[in-house]
């Protein structure tokens, strides 16, 4: 699985650079405005555009997407962001444990920084896979970087598994990697 976002800039850029063949991966993104296709446009210009991916192997969420997963036979590798407040995908808090892909409210807190950081209006709804959808994969990466991020790492890694942190949640899976600075 996916995630969009400044943090994962350069790993796509790395990617993209990397002479590698993607030709038999199958990706899944892991959230997008509703009604919307920003980020679909972010991962076509980070990455899509630049290697051979085949396009009838590129999903992003849309109602049954967690039974698509499964047919595809699972998710073996998910790359995931962390916002401010905590959240994974578009997991605000507050998110179920036992939560799949559906469509979910936006935090103010989160309009208003992806606003500052598009540029444009953010959406008040996303389609976002769930907090049970992103536990289910058999590996995750963890990517957070500067001060902002502080304390949402420190929450999520340290403190009780709450859903005031949706990010916590990772704390039950088994091979979990923080990538952190
Ligand atoms: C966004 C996305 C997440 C992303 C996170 C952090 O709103 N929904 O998937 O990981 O917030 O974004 P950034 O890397 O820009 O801080």
């Amino acid at each position: 699985m996916l995630a969009t976002g400044s943090t994962m800039e350069p790993v796509y850029a790395l990617l993209r650079g990397a002479d590698l063949d993607f030709s038999l991966a199958n990706t899944f993104n892991l959230d997008e405005y509703l009604d919307g296709n920003q980020f679909r446009e972010f991962m076509d210009a980070q990455l899509f555009e630049h290697v051979n991916i085949c396009a009838e192997n590129v999903h992003f969420p849309a109602i049954g997407y967690d039974a698509l997963i499964t047919e595809a036979g699972g998710i073996d590798l998910c790359i995931l962001g962390i916002g401010v407040n905590g959240h994974i995908a578009f997991n605000e808090p507050g998110s179920s444990v036992n939560s799949r892909t559906r469509v979910v409210e936006l935090d103010a807190s989160t309009r208003v920084r992806n606003s500052e950081l598009s540029g444009e209006e953010t959406p008040s709804k996303a389609i976002s896979a769930g907090i049970a959808t992103i536990l289910d994969c058999k590996r995750i990466i963890v990517m957070a970087s500067g001060e902002e991020k502080r304390e949402a790492v420190n929450n999520a890694r340290y403190s009780d598994i709450s859903d005031k942190c949706p990010a916590s949640f990772l704390q039950t899976h088994s091979d979990v990697t923080w990538l952190v600075s």
